[in-house]
């Protein structure tokens, strides 16, 4: 069972938590509003942020991007609260296991949480893959796995192999109180940004295979192995949906102009005009083939209409590079958390 849009039908103790769970709402339905309020946090205050993500940092000149607040149609979405986030997490731990995205969202709830109780003491340690933030008044662990295809990679006779039914590493997030999940974007990855030689499924190996295919059978395998190892009474299973890039201006209507940069304000209202996502189509199909309840952080649309978001030549490689992938914080990535956030402690 899948709990896409679960706020919907259920009956709550407290139904009056600012409109989640009255009936018809769908958090991940809205649009995109101007408020003088935000962003939730002054990223100046958040001293281990990543380069890539500091984009007033690295000279990006426009502010207007920071102003928006995602706006439910049919309810509010809570304001986040970090210290209550932390009150609520006593004693947990929740690791966000994926790619750079996941990092970036990582980072977000980072920095909306120090940012919240910058009194109480942090303690950021970053061993191999894992990056773990932890407030040790509140005994809360927040983590970050890097692990972007989810399935394993595994040196053999001299070759990468990704492993599409092999998952190893569930060892690295078994038992912990909540999980968030993405892959999508290092499937496409060709060339000397593919981290692979070969890729395997069953006892056959290929030289290649259709991306999305290779995807939607590695989703398999992760979705397997949480209905068979995870216990919903203990863990929580998130799955962050597909981040989407603006790396093509036409999909969203702008033939005249190249890509995110310059972008400076968000679509108006509800609808983005391109399609819908491929792999989001995929990745709702194997959520909702599984036994165990994942729920789906359904961010692709949201953050489609945001094509002002992106660092663009105000990432890491500077005005060598052009960033239309990953988000500027202050920004979207604050809004799935505001989501996971509204999910974790608002709809038990
Ligand atoms: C912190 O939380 C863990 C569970 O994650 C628990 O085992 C441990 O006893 C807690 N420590 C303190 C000091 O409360």
């Amino acid at each position: 069972m899948v709990l896409v849009l679960s706020l919907m039908n259920q009956t709550h103790g407290d139904s009056n938590v600012s409109g989640l769970g009255s009936k018809g709402c769908d958090l991940f339905q809205g649009s995109w509003v101007y408020d003088d309020s935000y962003p939730l946090y002054d990223l100046t205050n958040c001293p281990f942020v990543e380069k890539e993500f500091d984009c007033q940092g690295n000279g990006r000149p426009d502010k207007d991007y920071l102003k928006y607040r995602w706006q439910p149609t049919g309810c509010d979405l809570p304001r986040f609260d970090g210290r209550d986030f932390l009150m609520s997490l006593r004693g947990k731990r929740i690791m966000f296991v994926g790619d750079s995205l996941s990092l970036n969202q990582w980072q977000s709830l980072t920095c909306m949480l120090h940012t919240a109780v910058p009194q109480a003491q942090h303690i950021d340690t970053r061993v191999a893959g894992l990056s773990s933030f932890t407030f040790p008044i509140y005994n809360v662990s927040i983590m970050f796995y890097r692990n972007v295809f989810l399935v394993d990679i595994v040196q053999e006779n001299g070759k990468r192999v990704l492993k599409l039914d092999s998952m190893e590493s569930s060892e690295m997030w078994k038992g912990v109180d909540a999980l968030i999940f993405d892959t999508w974007h290092w499937w496409l990855h060709t060339g000397r940004k593919q981290p692979w030689d070969l890729i395997e499924e069953g006892n056959v190996k290929y030289k290649d295979m259709n991306r999305l295919v290779a995807f939607e059978k590695a989703l398999r395998t992760w979705a397997k192995l949480i209905d068979i190892l995870v216990d919903p009474a203990k863990t929580k299973v998130f799955f962050q949906g597909v981040s989407p890039d603006h790396a093509n201006a036409s999909d969203w209507g702008e033939p005249n102009v190249k890509n995110c940069v310059g972008q400076k304000q968000p679509l108006h209202g509800p609808k983005y005009p391109g399609r819908p996502h491929p792999a989001e189509v995929v990745q709702k199909e194997v959520l909702h083939s599984m036994s165990n309840p994942v729920y789906l952080l359904d961010i692709t649309t949201l953050s489609q209409l945001r094509k002002d978001g992106h660092p663009s030549i105000y990432g890491r490689g500077g005005h060598n590079d052009m960033d239309c992938s990953h988000w500027c914080l202050a920004g979207v990535p604050d809004t799935w958390n505001q989501l996971l956030s509204a999910a974790l402690f608002h709809n038990d």
